[in-house]
């Protein structure tokens, strides 16, 4: 049967278990002076971002040449999208062409399950409107796990996830899986930017949590929200939800602080994150080729731990 990656929760506490496992080897991969194994030879990955990224269009191309598979990447610009062809026969075209695995991006929530019903390829949501961002999420937990070294689960440790929660997949999908792993997290933002509906405890006043938490969870301000008067400035969401030098210096010295990226500095990230104790921002996106190998090695591989000696064997 087709296996696909589409959101935390259908992947589940085991299956998050799982890929932070195979994170490790992958991660011991990138480490050697080749980082190249043939786990994948032979397989077709297809890469179909719809919407603008940096990070997770260029770790999933990396992660799939890394395990020898070829890749396809999908220009929307350049496509017969703009002649009017439909999404359907689009991606029914690209995969008579061999896939083996579509990763998706696209701004409609859902889009990654709809190409599902359009092919007998694994699908991977790289992002879906406001829905899921999963392999976020699981690069996430990976660095928080390698950072606190906590490989047994997160019981006890205290997130706060800050910003425009309400339009985030990423705080969907990363609230979710530290729930899975056993954290406890803390929604910081303004009233008007959180879910109508949501499980974690709540506050609009990030200075009462800021020296009970052992991650900093930034989001992006998304600056459209402005003109929806979401947010009344970007002045005053700084002062009330930004990481600025006076609340830096009430951090513990263990709390990590994360963020996706991209940021936006001198809204919520008024410091240099570099100059941060518990900065791990650049190892998140490292991370991201390792946890992305590992998702692509999951629906791909031979799939268990115990099977990987022939594909990644230096
Ligand atoms: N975090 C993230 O999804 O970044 P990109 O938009 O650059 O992929």
């Amino acid at each position: 049967m087709t296996r696909s990656l589409l959101s935390i929760s259908e992947l589940g506490e085991a299956g998050i278990r799982r890929i932070l496992d195979l994170a490790d080897h992958m991660a011991e991969v990138n480490r050697r002076p080749n980082p190249k194994v043939p786990a994948l030879r032979g397989k077709t990955v297809c890469n179909l971002f719809f919407e603008d990224s940096t990070r997770t269009r260029l770790s999933f191309e990396t992660a799939a040449k890394r395990l020898s598979a070829d890749t396809m990447t999908f220009a929307v610009s350049q496509s017969s999208l703009n002649k009017g062809e439909s999404l359907r026969d689009t991606i029914e075209t690209i995969a008579a062409m061999g896939v083996d695995a579509f990763v998706i991006r696209h701004g409609s929530s859902g889009a990654p399950w709809q190409l599902g019903q359009w092919t007998d390829a694994s699908v991977v949501n790289a992002g879906d409107g406001w829905h899921a961002h999963p392999t976020q999420a699981l690069l996430d937990m990976y660095t928080v796990r390698t950072a606190l070294h906590r490989r047994e689960g997160f019981d006890g440790v205290r997130v706060a996830i800050v910003g425009d929660i309400k339009h985030s997949r990423v705080a969907r999908s990363t609230s979710a899986a530290f729930r899975l792993l056993g954290a406890d997290v803390t929604f910081v933002s303004p009233r008007t930017l959180l879910p109508p509906v949501h499980d974690e405890p709540s506050t609009a006043r990030l200075d009462d949590v800021l020296g009970d938490i052992d991650v900093l969870y930034l989001l992006r301000m998304q600056r459209e929200r402005m003109n929806e008067a979401l947010v009344p400035s970007l002045r005053e969401y700084t002062m009330r939800f930004g990481l600025t030098p006076a609340r830096a210096a009430r951090l513990g010295e263990h709390v990590l602080v994360m963020h996706p990226g991209p940021m936006n500095r001198g809204v919520e990230m008024a410091v240099d994150p570099a100059e941060l104790r518990g900065n791990v921002i650049t190892k998140q996106v490292a991370n991201g080729i390792s946890v992305r190998m590992a998702v692509l090695f999951d629906l791909l591989g031979s799939g268990s731990e115990s099977s990987l000696a022939g594909g990644i064997d230096a």
